[in-house]
């Protein structure tokens, strides 16, 4: 626990302000939390968390319930007396790849008017260098300005904010830059500390190198399937060499999310606006593109035929697990791929509740109401889908076939109970047994 209770504000109630309101609550700071979208804050008030992500409703209650957490209806009260106010809105893509700055711009336009009283003022959307020396620049002698990107996952935000691999902090001067480390410093963390313009490069370039990794798992495993070989043995033996590390080398369906796609396009940009190089950074998002095509190939190399008129059962909607984010989610890449060409599809995801929803898909109650279906494909990890009993699928499903887009079934499980098993670079049949003798 840090000492010294501070006052801190929290300028936009995303999933990254979320998850910096609770951490610094849990490190015992006092924090005011403040959004534009009124609606949002008042249910935030209540204990309505505007999305899902574990265990997140029930922190946010207890912090509420005793005042180290409250959410305001204006800034100017939000940022008052506060030590140091965290901006984490969200910056989209422009058509051009370039991105949108303009929620950190209204947000520096707006805090430039109040007096701060040399608070610190703590960047933590995704923004592309320069940034933040421009906030630095719109908030000279009212303010000092820290750039600290956040690398938190949705689903498991809290989690990676209060249990860090390093502490990232750029800043003007050494002194700014320590003062917000300082906040970390009871984590015995890693606390990196270097120039606005290097911690804007960090983010960038790690959300680029775990893309990175996931399209080059991808593409071992597309190899794989050609050459009758198990990617996740593959991957599993070069993940072990410490250089390289085991994580984020899943292969599947591709990454989705607000996050990836948007930061790479960006760095594509930045890159092509500063005559640089970007060969790596546009072939992750063309293996990344194809992917999605890939499972429905794979699904109709199986049938032998085309998806048309095909009952698909899918299970999985949103990008990952433990999200009910559908942003760029490949899932619904492939469930509009998969009504292109004709197929009829019903879905079902724990997480998704959109009664409105546009999606070429009807949605079912269950994972097994979703598998009465010819077949049945498999796009998100939701662990639980591990746990659908294989023989209960086997009745249901007319053709006995599953793509498992994600890995995430027991292979030995689902081939014991007669269905034929295609993961994504993975053996299609348990313990080497040729896939005719278990159709
Ligand atoms: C990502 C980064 O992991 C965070 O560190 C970063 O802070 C965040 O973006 C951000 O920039 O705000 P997130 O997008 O929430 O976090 O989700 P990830 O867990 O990274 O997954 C992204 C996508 O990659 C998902 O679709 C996931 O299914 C996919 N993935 C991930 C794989 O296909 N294979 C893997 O091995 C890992």
């Amino acid at each position: 626990m840090n000492t010294k209770p501070t006052k801190i504000a929290i300028i936009g109630t995303g999933y990254v302000g979320m998850a910096c309101a609770i951490g610094f609550a849990e490190f015992g700071h006092q924090v005011v939390g403040y959004d534009i979208l009124i609606e949002r804050v008042r249910q935030l008030q209540r204990g309505v968390t505007p999305y899902h992500e574990a265990g997140i409703t029930e922190s946010l209650t207890r912090h509420l319930r005793t005042g180290s957490v409250r959410f305001v209806e204006d800034i100017e009260s939000a940022v008052h007396g506060a030590a140091f106010i965290v901006v984490a809105v969200g910056t989209p893509s422009h058509q051009d790849g370039s991105a949108d700055l303009s929620g950190v711009y209204d947000v520096i336009g707006r805090l430039a008017r109040l007096n701060l009283r040399g608070a610190t003022v703590v960047l933590r959307s995704t923004v592309p260098p320069g940034t933040s020396e421009w906030a630095a620049d719109a908030l000279r002698n009212n303010a000092d300005v820290v750039y600290a990107p956040e690398f938190l996952r949705e689903g498991c935000a809290v989690p990676d904010f209060l249990n860090p691999d390093r502490v990232v902090v750029g800043a003007e001067s050494r002194l700014v830059a320590e003062r917000y480390g300082d906040l970390f410093a009871h984590l015995s963390r890693p606390i990196l500390t270097m120039s606005l313009r290097n911690a804007e490069l960090a983010k960038g370039m790690s959300n680029a190198f775990l893309a990175m990794k996931i399209s080059f798992a991808n593409q071992v495993a597309n190899l794989c399937d050609e050459l009758d070989a198990d990617a996740l043995d593959v991957l599993d033996a070069v993940g072990h060499d410490r250089r390289i590390g085991r994580m984020f080398l899943q292969p599947g369906i591709g990454f989705g999310g607000p996050c990836f796609e948007k930061d790479l396009k960006s760095l594509i940009h930045l890159s092509k606006n500063s005559n640089a190089d970007y060969d790596l950074l546009h072939a992750t998002l063309d293996v990344n593109d194809r992917q999605p095509r890939r499972v429905v190939d794979v699904l109709e190399q199986e049938l032998n035929e085309s998806v048309s008129g095909v009952r698909v059962g899918v299970w999985g909607l949103t990008f990952k697990a433990g999200t009910d984010d559908v942003r760029d989610s490949l899932a619904i890449r492939v469930v509009e791929a998969l009504a292109a060409r004709g197929a009829e599809i019903v879905a079902f995801d724990p997480a998704f509740r959109d009664p409105a929803h546009r999606l070429p898909c009807t949605l079912a109650a269950s994972a097994l109401e979703a598998a009465d279906a010819d077949v049945l494909l498999v796009l998100t990890d939701w662990p639980q889908f591990r746990a659908v009993d294989p023989w209960a699928l086997a009745h249901r499903l007319r053709r006995r076939l599953i793509v498992d887009g994600r890995n995430v079934l027991d292979i030995d499980a689902v081939t014991a109970a007669g269905l034929l098993y295609r993961g994504i670079g993975r053996r299609r049949t348990a313990s080497g047994v040729e896939l005719a003798e278990v159709g």
